[in-house]
């Protein structure tokens, strides 16, 4: 079965062609993954602006669709696809209908299924992606820690389609504190993998500041999150300090290092708090501070630690990001558990939740 999948929620326009067996649903070979990502209009703006995404979208769709079907070697007018899946929300309500759209268009052309697809269930889909292939019997139930620009979840998935919120974050997300962040120490948008750069470089031996940051929320026995008070102490700390150490390299360095800290061990905690009280299989992670490197690091490391047969699912870094390949692999999942479901009126949901279904 060949799968067209489209992605529009936010401000990187994608389509990939995504193959898997019909009877087997833990293979999933990419034809091809086309992302046109508009970083670089928005970085002036520190965030994503949705009206000029929206015509972003608009303009790219046809040549990333041309883009896509030329690297899976399909002509223009191919009969080979079998299913369309474009993402519903949640994300930007303009976005999210230039996709929709555009979507329906091809569907109607080739006269195809088309099936919508919750953004964060596609997220945690990515992770039949990761390195360790598991059936998907032996996954559920998991956790999933959505950690991206717009959510901080964790979510009980007890089966596909059968996923509870267990908390969330009261206020900015992970990805957003560090873009925030990023935008205090002058490092530019988007902050996650600016602040990781930077975090990298320096030495544990050679911190000369001792910054040290709240963990926010860490010791509360729930679920949930709060990282706006974080971005807050890195403001006043910034602020106090001289403008040469404002721009030094050193400062920057630790800061980044520290807020990057403060997150994973929040994450980290959190995280393996519902993995003990649930009975689960598996901690699976998505959203695009999972392509974290020593966010990935520190929960492999915890997960040896643990000694328990709980296992742990990353998808590869360019799959924690936005794309259109987790909305391919959701689309298959979505299609053959209810084929009902298909001829539904399809339209844009900003605030699509993952546990309310489509
Ligand atoms: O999942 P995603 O691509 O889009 C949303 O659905 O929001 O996530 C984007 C977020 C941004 O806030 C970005 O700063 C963060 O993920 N991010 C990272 C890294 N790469 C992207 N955060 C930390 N480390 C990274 N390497
Ligand atoms: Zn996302």
């Amino acid at each position: 079965m060949i799968i067209l999948a489209v992605e529009t929620s936010c401000d990187e326009t994608a389509i990939a062609l995504v193959e898997t067996k019909r009877n087997n649903s833990s293979n999933f070979k990419i034809l091809s993954n086309i992302i046109s990502s508009q970083v670089k209009i928005h970085a002036k703006y520190g965030g994503v602006h949705p009206f000029l995404a929206q015509r972003e979208h608009q303009k790219n769709l046809p040549l990333v669709l041309k883009k896509a079907l030329k690297e899976a070697k399909f002509a223009s007018d191919q009969t080979k696809i079998d299913l369309i899946a474009v993402t519903m929300g949640p994300g930007l309500e303009p976005c999210l209908w230039k996709g929709i759209n555009f979507a329906k268009d091809l569907a109607k052309k080739f006269n195809l299924p088309l099936v919508p697809i919750n953004h964060i269930e596609a997220h945690f889909f990515a992770n039949w992606l990761a390195p360790a292939k598991l059936e998907p019997k032996k996954v559920f139930p998991a956790i999933f820690l959505l950690v991206s620009g717009g959510h901080t979840q964790l979510i009980l998935a007890k089966n596909f389609e059968n996923y509870r919120i267990l908390g969330e974050t009261r206020d900015d997300a992970a990805g957003e504190c560090f873009d925030k962040v990023a935008r205090i120490l002058g490092l530019g948008y988007p902050g996650g993998p600016a602040i990781e750069n930077e975090a990298s470089r320096l030495k544990i031996s050679n911190l000369q500041f001792q910054i040290k940051l709240p963990r926010p929320m860490l010791h509360q026995k729930n679920y949930d999150f709060s990282f706006s008070g974080l971005k807050t102490a890195v403001l006043y700390h910034f602020k106090r300090q001289s403008p040469k150490t404002q721009k030094s390299k050193d400062y920057i360095g630790e800061m980044a290092k520290e807020i990057q800290q403060a997150v994973i061990d929040v994450l980290i905690k959190k995280t393996f708090f519902a993995a003990q009280n649930y009975k689960i299989k598996t901690i699976t992670l998505g959203g695009g501070v999972a392509s974290n490197k020593e966010l990935r690091k520190q929960f492999k490391e915890k997960i040896k630690e643990e000694k328990n047969k709980v296992k742990l699912l990353i998808p590869p870094p360019k799959y924690c990001t936005d794309n259109a390949v987790m909305v391919g692999i959701a689309g298959f999942f979505r299609f053959s558990k209810d084929k009902k479901k298909m001829k539904k009126k399809i339209e844009a949901k900003a605030n699509l939740k993952i546990s309310s279904g489509l």
